[in-house]
């Protein structure tokens, strides 16, 4: 397998920044599983699905056709054609998205779009269950944390930063998300017994990154 790096890790910790800024340094593609949970998210809300009825969620996660692209430069993501890359980033996504990534049907639909895009290697992959349970044979596997305070400063950071980002979720909203997804039955958050820890708390983007290849470097 040409080279993956999996980057998990809780909101707010960087994984964004450094996972695009690790693939431009290195040439690699990368993948936004997150927003790939916010797609399928999006798209229940748009058709009215209650997303709070796991069985409703789950009748319908094979009908969303979601599209990612891998430019880190230009990450992009459709759902039925449709460049959803704004309206995922919305408070009534944001605030959904743990109930619907929770629902086993869902995951399962989505872990196979994601190992299709992983199987040609070259490949930097965010999100929560990448090193665990997506690709547990990456060669790379780093898991990201900060402290709540700067995970926190930072989340407030990027929605500021990012137009798309309407509205800032309030501090509980973010903290009962954080819960959810560290909880949940199928593939919680959680680090990998042979990821590398890198706690970001102290350490500026460029560090991060620069840590992140190095490791990229010895472990391949
Ligand atoms: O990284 P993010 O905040 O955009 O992710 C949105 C949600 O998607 C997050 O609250 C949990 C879910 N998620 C997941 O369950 N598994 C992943 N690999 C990535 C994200």
């Amino acid at each position: 397998m040409s080279l993956v790096i999996a980057m998990d890790g809780p909101s707010g910790s960087g994984k964004s920044s450094a996972s695009k800024g690790v693939a431009r340094a290195l040439g690699l593609r990368y993948l936004d599983t997150g927003a790939m949970y916010r797609a399928v998210t999006w798209w229940m809300l748009d058709q009215g699905v209650p997303v709070d009825d796991p069985a409703a969620v789950a009748a319908r996660a094979a009908d969303p056709v979601i599209v990612s692209g891998t430019d880190p430069d230009a990450p992009s993501i459709t759902v039925d054609g449709r460049d959803v890359s704004a309206p995922i980033r919305t408070r009534e996504v944001t605030n959904a998205v743990s109930a619907v990534s929770a629902v086993p049907e869902v995951r399962a639909r989505l872990v196979a779009l994601q190992r299709e895009a992983i199987a040609g290697g070259g490949i930097v992959v965010e999100g929560r269950d990448i090193g665990t349970v997506v690709a547990p044979d990456a060669p790379v596997k780093v898991y990201l944390t900060a402290s709540e305070e700067a995970r926190a400063q930072r989340r407030a950071r990027d929605l500021a930063a990012d137009p798309s980002a309407t509205v800032t979720l309030t501090q509980s909203e973010q903290a009962r998300r954080d819960r959810l997804d560290s909880t949940r039955k199928a593939s919680p958050l959680a680090k990998a017994a042979d990821a590398t820890e890198i706690d970001s708390t102290e350490l500026s983007l460029a560090e991060v990154i620069e840590a992140v290849v190095r490791l990229a470097k010895e472990q391949t």
